[in-house]
């Protein structure tokens, strides 16, 4: 499948979403980070907000939940607009129940891991998602440098998927910049979420073509 680019809405204006979503018009998704001060220690925007945002832009959300209790919060993201679900399995009782109440709802679904989480214990239940989410910071906040730790787990996980002959994207997110992208590529990752290296350019489209054509050839 073809590589795909998701700013992070984090590094945007939250007065001006709307202008910012029209400034990577070039983007494959809108990534929007929902947190819930339990989870992770910040507090973020929710159900409300996504509902606004997507009638406000034609870009597919990628709706990341980092919160407590996604079993009881996650499938409504869909009614909300996301075109793209992501909860964490260690926030998660029933992964395979969610998964498939957003699946039924007509959203994909993908399950998130922390730096310490390995994949291996997944491995059976990985046909139950359209994606995992392989974290390369410690989730909560935007700007930190990518965890090098982290990038293995990516390989390891495109080796699971293709011993299943399974078509699950892989993305990765935090600290993806110019300067980390090429080496998740080669790892195996589809989509790349860059918040800060998107929104505090100049020229934000600019870097989500840069992104994508590194990524491309780190690929090739
Ligand atoms: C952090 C979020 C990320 C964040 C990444 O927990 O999940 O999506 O926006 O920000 P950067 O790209 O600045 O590391
Ligand atoms: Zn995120």
């Amino acid at each position: 499948m073809a590589l795909q680019i998701a700013p992070s809405i984090l590094a945007a204006d939250f007065a001006r979403l709307a202008d910012e979503a029209a400034a990577v018009p070039n983007a494959d998704w809108l990534h929007v980070d929902v947190m819930d001060n339990h989870f992770v220690p910040n507090l973020t925007l929710g159900m409300p907000v996504v509902e606004a945002l997507a009638k406000a832009t034609d870009k597919p959300l990628d709706c990341h939940l980092m919160i407590e209790h996604p079993d009881r919060w996650a499938p409504g993201y869909a009614d909300a607009g996301a075109s793209s679900i992501t909860f964490h399995i260690e926030a998660c009782r029933a992964p395979i129940l969610t998964a498939r109440e957003i699946r039924a709802k007509g959203a994909r679904a993908a399950m998130a891991l922390r730096p310490a989480t390995p994949i291996e214990p997944y491995e059976d239940m990985l046909s139950e998602f359209d994606m995992i989410l392989i974290m390369t910071i410690e989730p909560g906040f935007g700007g930190q440098q990518l965890l090098d730790a982290c990038v293995p787990k990516i390989r390891r996980t495109r080796e699971l998927l293709d011993k299943h002959g399974l078509d699950v994207w892989i993305e990765i997110d935090g600290g993806v910049s110019a300067y980390t992208i090429e080496r998740c590529a080669e790892a195996g990752a589809d989509v790349f979420v860059a918040g800060s290296a998107v929104f505090n350019a100049d020229d934000p489209s600019l870097v989500v073509d840069n992104l994508r054509s590194l990524a491309e050839r780190a690929r090739a």
